[in-house]
């Protein structure tokens, strides 16, 4: 089967090489596109990119948390992300006293740098085709619990055998193209991961949500980070006896500046995508999923914001909730217009019907009707997940009677309660909790639950509750008011003897009733069904790939975004939103000045940029035209998780930070049009500047390599 694939793969190499700057390509393929991204303008090698014999690039490269990138600009460890990503670490030394989200933070030595618990970065030390390896004992015929069977035991003996030396090794073996292939990832994470600096959010976030997904777009999203490693340069978790990690490779930094039409290349992690759904998928989340998605939130987004508004305790209690909320909320926006704009439904719906021409009588023919036949049992299941994420799981304070609730833990025969870390999870919740918030937002999606799930898909507890109290108005009024966890004081008294009352009160036992609903009524079938379109798919993808190749069809193949290194090239370019509209491919300090209002809280600039370009004072930052560059867009394909990616250029020096996309561009998930998908930059000057002339913390050149 493998060896089937490969012939595939690489006959679209050799028919189709120049197709657009779509695609997220395997670094340790790159070899199949290197003479396409040198066509385009690139002056390394494969080997450059992507070597597990000298250093390369990608020893260059991090997964910083959960989910973003980084990248290594010293020999010292130094790391560069976006402010997004390290926003939660930046949040958490904040106080009152100190507030380094509003003032920024810059350690002015190495002993100044502030360590972040829990905080982790990987870098790859190598992938590779292990197909033959996971699918070792697997016969056609067998059944799909059989093969998932098999799929785990040869994957957990792989990871054991290669993470078996220790010092930081972890692995994953991943499906791409929904379990045609398996590749194995194997991973250094470091753990001792400490903040060297953060401009003000008043830079860091400029423009807030209301820029965010936008172009033109103004924000100095960056913030600075060192690996710490011990005096081996191995993993180790927090000591002040480690030492800055000494990295394989760090980026050059190019001050040279960059023009349209120039070469680059993303390195990064991108999260998900699914570029090879059937019509049906897609017709979902542009109709149902996401229309219904985009009007729950806005409820609660109007909610936030005018209590926000109101109160400056409020804004700052619910700014990062807010963005959360707004962030997908936004998107999923762009996404659907993407989609309508592209007819995606319509031109899937045409690439299905030819390729079930073709299919007829062959290994691949009713697949596509199998897959759709499936998302039609789907979509009353998905729908109701949709709402029951949406509406129920956003209470807070259900989800945090939870939370309380579980500490409750039965041993033999006596009950104990974790007083100490109920008291903890209180301290947090309450800091960020507004009562007023919760309780119209249960009331505006609860509302909408009641409107528009049907019936058969709602608990019967919920008809009853609703039933005896009459109005979800009422509902509101009830747990709002009587429920303990309403008050921090009855949350911090609770004892082991409380767990009763804990079960009973009216906030648990909202999130328990749905919960176990949910995994009773729901879960199990879209678990069932998931699986089935999971193995309807493993055909169709590799039907659509035999299709495309036999037909002469020029499609090029990559395997859907998992949170796995991947190579994006194109260009820098401008583009057009709407007729009569079109924007250049870079903005500078001027217009932040432009924007800037101190009435507004997104647009309300540090007082001294605004001196620093009242006198023009830009040192080496600025450009031919005498203003410091801030952002550009280019052309290469991303998504959630290549937030904080090098952007590289030709000769392979860095010169910007990816974090965002375009707004109309957002459906590139699905569907990537190489007109309007572009992803934002963070031009690499701005950000020196920054550090120069705002956070005055331009030692931290010295370890730095620039070529200009
Ligand atoms: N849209 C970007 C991404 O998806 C940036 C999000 C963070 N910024 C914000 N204003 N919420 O993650
Ligand atoms: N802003 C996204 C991120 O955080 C990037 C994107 O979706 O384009 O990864």
């Amino acid at each position: 089967m493998k060896r089937k694939l490969i012939i595939i793969i690489s006959a679209f190499m050799a028919i189709f090489t120049a197709s657009a700057d779509e695609g997220m390509w395997l670094p340790s393929l790159i070899s199949q596109r290197i003479a396409d991204m040198q066509e385009k303008g690139f002056r390394l090698s494969a080997e450059d990119i992507y070597s597990v014999n000298q250093a390369s690039l990608k020893d260059a490269v991090v997964l910083f948390g959960r989910g973003c990138t980084g990248e290594l600009i010293s020999p010292e460890g130094l790391l560069l992300t976006n402010h997004h990503c390290g926003y939660g670490q930046i949040q958490k030394h904040s106080s009152v006293e100190h507030d380094y989200l509003k003032d920024g933070f810059w350690a002015m030595s190495r002993a100044e740098e502030l360590p972040n618990p829990g905080l982790s970065v990987s870098f790859l030390e190598r992938m590779e085709d292990v197909t033959d390896i996971i699918l070792k004992g697997y016969e056609p015929g067998m059944s799909e619990d059989q093969r998932v069977e098999i799929v785990r035991n040869n994957s957990n003996a792989l990871i054991d055998e290669v993470t078996k030396e220790g010092k930081g090794l972890r692995a994953t073996v991943e499906a791409l193209y929904y379990g045609n292939q398996y590749f194995l990832f194997l991973y250094r994470q470091y753990e001792d991961v400490r903040l060297v600096g953060a401009p003000p959010s008043s830079i860091g976030k400029f423009g807030g949500d209301t820029d965010n997904w936008m172009w033109p777009r103004h924000t100095g999203d960056f913030s600075m980070f060192r690996i710490y490693a011990d005096k081996d340069n191995n993993p180790a978790p927090y000591s002040e006896d480690n030492v800055p990690y000494r990295p394989k490779k760090y980026f050059r930094i190019s001050t040279k500046g960059v023009q349209e039409g120039d070469f680059t290349f993303i390195y990064g992690f991108p999260g998900s995508t699914k570029e090879y759904i059937h019509s049906e998928g897609v017709r979902y989340i542009e109709e149902i999923g996401d229309p219904h998605k985009i009007n729950l939130r806005t409820l609660r987004l109007d909610i936030m914001n005018k209590y926000q508004a109101q109160s400056q305790k409020v804004r700052i209690q619910y700014s990062s909730k807010n963005a959360n909320v707004s962030n997908a909320w936004k998107k999923w926006q762009g996404e659907v217009k993407g989609i309508k704009k592209m007819k995606t439904v319509q031109t899937k719906q045409e690439f299905e019907k030819a390729f079930d021409r073709w299919a007829q009588g062959g290994e691949f023919a009713g697949v596509t009707d199998k897959i759709a036949g499936i998302y039609k049992e789907l979509e009353p299941y998905q729908f109701a997940t949709d709402y029951y994420s949406e509406t129920v799981r956003t209470v807070e304070i259900a989800n945090f009677a939870m939370s309380i609730a579980r500490l409750f833990v039965q041993e033999d025969s006596t009950m104990t309660f974790d007083s100490a870390k109920a008291a903890a999870l209180a301290e947090a919740f309450y800091k960020d909790w507004y009562l007023p918030i919760d309780k119209e937002s249960f009331v505006a999606v609860m509302n909408e639950y009641d409107k528009n799930v049907p019936a058969d898909f709602k608990p019967e507890y919920y008809k009853e509750k609703l039933a005896s109290y009459g109005s979800i108005d009422a509902w509101a009024e009830n747990i709002f008011t009587n429920s303990i966890f309403t008050d921090q004081s009855k949350v911090v008294a609770l004892t082991a003897e409380d767990k009763d009352m804990v079960t009973a009160d009216p906030a648990t036992e909202f999130f328990n009733e749905f919960l176990k609903w949910y995994y009773a009524d729901i879960l199990p079938v879209t678990t069932r069904l998931n699986q089935e379109l999971q193995l309807a798919y493993r055909d169709y993808m590799r039907g659509q790939m035999v299709y495309c190749r036999t037909q002469r069809i020029p499609k090029a193949f990559y395997p859907d975004a998992n949170l796995t290194l991947r190579v994006a090239y194109g260009h820098i370019k401008g583009y057009s939103p709407a007729d009569g509209v079109y924007y250049t491919p870079s903005s500078t300090i001027k217009g932040i000045m432009e924007k800037d209002n101190p009435d507004i809280f997104d647009y309300n600039i540090p007082q001294r940029l605004r001196d620093i370009y009242a006198t023009k004072d830009y040192g080496r930052w600025a450009d031919a035209s005498g203003e410091v560059p801030v952002c550009f867009i280019a052309t290469n394909h991303t998504t959630g998780g290549n937030s904080g990616s090098p952007v590289i250029n030709a000769d392979g020096d860095l010169i910007g930070l990816n974090f965002d996309r375009v707004w109309e561009g957002t459906m590139s998930d699905i569907v990537f049009d190489p007109e309007i998908c572009r992803n934002i930059a963070l031009d690499v000057r701005y950000v020196l500047f920054t550090i120069d002339k705002i956070g005055e913390a331009d030692y931290l050149f010295e370890e730095m390599t620039f070529t200009e």
